[in-house]
């Protein structure tokens, strides 16, 4: 495994294109889920320096939170509440331009101005979601979407 991640110049793109088989290797050979979502969540934080990044699982019928990168956040979600139990009742990613206009919005933290929450499955089902929040209005598009999907369908659930 690579000590150190690298970190491509250029637009989010090639970013996200150099990231992602780095995060193969960082995952490659471990199977424990929480140790591969920390590292995935380390990785994003540091690639694009947004303001959360994290993940919340499944658990009882809640989403609870899960390894993340940035400041505390709220710790359960119910089923179809917010941005990340929309994308869990949905089984989709949401991108919110501006957290301000969808309804339900949690505000963990005020900061906050745009978010994109892409769910994880195992065999079809969600089993946890993941979260970005940026500090700055519109920061997620298609391109978030595809790739933050690619790396979601690498983590192993077991
Ligand atoms: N904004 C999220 C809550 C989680 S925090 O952003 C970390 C939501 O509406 O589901």
């Amino acid at each position: 495994m690579a000590e150190n991640l690298i970190i491509a110049a250029g637009d989010k793109e090639q970013r996200y294109i150099a990231l992602i088989p780095q995060i193969e290797a960082l995952i490659a050979g471990e199977t424990d889920p929480v140790a591969n979502m920390a590292n995935v969540a380390a990785a994003l934080k540091q690639t694009f320096d947004h303001f959360w990044v994290g993940f919340y699982v499944v658990k009882n019928g809640s989403l609870v939170l899960a390894p993340f990168q940035g400041p505390i956040a709220c710790t359960r979600i119910g089923y179809g509440k917010g941005v990340c139990g929309t994308a869990w009742k949905e089984a989709r990613t949401q991108v919110v331009p501006d957290v301000e206009k969808f309804p339900g919005h949690i505000a963990c933290n005020s900061v906050s101005r745009s978010e994109i929450v892409v769910p994880v499955f195992r065999e079809g089902e969600v089993v946890a979601v993941l979260d970005i929040d940026s500090a700055a209005p519109d920061s997620f598009d298609d391109t978030d979407a595809l790739y933050l999907e690619q790396i979601c369908r690498l983590l192993v659930f077991c």
